[in-house]
């Protein structure tokens, strides 16, 4: 003891400089290279953030032009990827299919090996933010049994996962463009958010100089866990066991009750001890979204609502400064798109991209040690083994 500083869940350890992402908790402040989010979703689109996170700069017309080929030129994932899916069983869970796939790209894409070679991890980052939709695209249809859908390079981003989600060979499809936008504002909302665990995950895998495609599947694994991006799952199987505003109390008298392993999913943050303006965001664009879509009066955005501001004016979530963080609203509006429960986590996951590789490149392309944590042993001392 004495010898390291003991900071369990890394509390008050920084693990990297970074020039990415930037958070006052304390005020609720987001902003991506300098820009803040409520901006960017008000006023670019995802790709325009994919490129300010990975480059450092909004793109200009020509450079989002050529950005937005790019992406487009790499939807398809290689053939033999269909095979793979075969092997999982059709009632597997989405994120433990994303886990597996996105970790067998670097099987097939044997450049992305050198990731000293600018060119290498350019075409993987370009390869990993084109492909995660349709990959996550490619989950769900198998889990449902339907074909997979082939991407549609003339379709936006946001409405081309619509289309390889929704679309089958039997009918036509027409994307709605109010439910594509309101897809690519979730992404944006998602896209960095500085050293959390599945980030800081995916920068310890890449500081042993793993594959890229390895190191984003990592980041997925961790992503998946309900106290991270596994909470817009759990939020949503929270309100409808909620089923009715009146049982609202009984669940907020369990979340507070220090015997009781439940927790209001949705609420808190390790770094937010303000509102998070993800969460602001999400809401404004949920009840837009809704009215866009005509539904009035949404059972689960009643009961969210009403749980919020009961939470807000109970002392217990007060004096712990616990509030509604970017996952509480985001599946609401997921699910008004059509979005599956057991995929919202994936949601999270193609949003999470552009930040999770901008970490890697920041990581790998700056000098770099081992990320190599120690402990404080608690363990019997030497002791000699017994004859036997
Ligand atoms: N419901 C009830 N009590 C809570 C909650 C909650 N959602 N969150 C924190 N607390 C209490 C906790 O019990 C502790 O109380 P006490 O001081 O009396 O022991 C206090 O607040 C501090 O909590 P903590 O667990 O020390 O805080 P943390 O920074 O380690 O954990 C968190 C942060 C997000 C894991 C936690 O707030 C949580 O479990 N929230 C619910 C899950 C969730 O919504 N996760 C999504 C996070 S945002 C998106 C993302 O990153 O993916």
């Amino acid at each position: 003891k004495g010898l390291f500083t003991y900071d369990p869940g890394f509390v008050s350890t920084a693990s990297c400089e970074s020039n990415i992402t930037y958070i006052d908790g304390g005020k609720g402040l987001l902003l991506h290279r300098g820009y803040p989010i409520e901006e960017l979703a008000e006023n670019a689109d995802y790709l325009e953030t994919c490129f300010l996170l990975l480059y450092g700069e909004l793109p200009t017309a020509e450079q989002i032009e050529e950005f937005r080929s790019t992406i487009t030129h790499h939807t398809m994932v290689h053939e033999q990827i269909h095979s793979f899916f075969h092997g999982f069983r059709r009632d597997s869970h989405p994120m433990a299919i994303m886990v597996a796939v996105v970790g067998a790209l670097a099987a097939f894409y044997h450049d992305s090996l050198d990731i000293t070679d600018p060119e290498h991890r350019e075409i993987t980052a370009h390869r990993l933010i084109s492909k995660m939709p349709t990959i996550a695209a490619m989950v769900y249809k198998y889990t449902i049994g339907q074909p997979f859908a082939y991407p549609r390079n003339d379709l936006d981003y946001a409405s081309n996962f619509l289309y390889m989600m929704f679309s089958n060979p039997c009918e036509e499809y027409q994307v709605n463009p109010v439910l594509a936008k309101a897809m690519d504002k979730i992404f944006i909302l998602h896209a960095d958010h500085e050293q959390n665990a599945s980030t800081s995950t995916v920068r310890l895998t890449g500081s042993t100089g793993a594959n890229p495609f390895a190191c984003i599947s990592s980041g997925i694994a961790a992503l998946w866990g309900p106290a991270h991006g596994g909470a817009n799952e759990a939020v949503l199987a929270m309100l409808e066991e909620i089923g009715h505003e009146d049982n609202i109390e009984t669940f907020i008298e369990k979340a507070k009750d220090k015997d009781d392993p439940f927790r209001l999913m949705g609420f808190g943050h390790r770094v937010y001890k303000n509102y998070d303006p993800r969460a602001k965001v999400m809401k404004q664009h949920c009840d837009n979204v809704l009215a866009e879509l005509g539904v009035r009066n949404d059972p689960l955005l009643r009961i969210a609502t009403r749980l919020e501001k009961i939470a807000l004016e109970d002392d217990y979530f007060v004096e712990r400064k616990l509030f509604p963080n970017v996952d509480f609203y985001s599946g609401i509006i997921l699910r008004a798109i059509g979005i599956p429960t057991s995929m919202f986590t994936v949601i999270f996951a193609i949003g999470r991209t552009p930040g999770w590789i901008a970490h890697w490149k920041e990581l790998v392309e700056g000098k770099y040690r081992i990320g190599r944590p120690r402990q404080l042993y608690t363990g019997e001392t030497q002791r000699p083994m017994p004859k036997r």
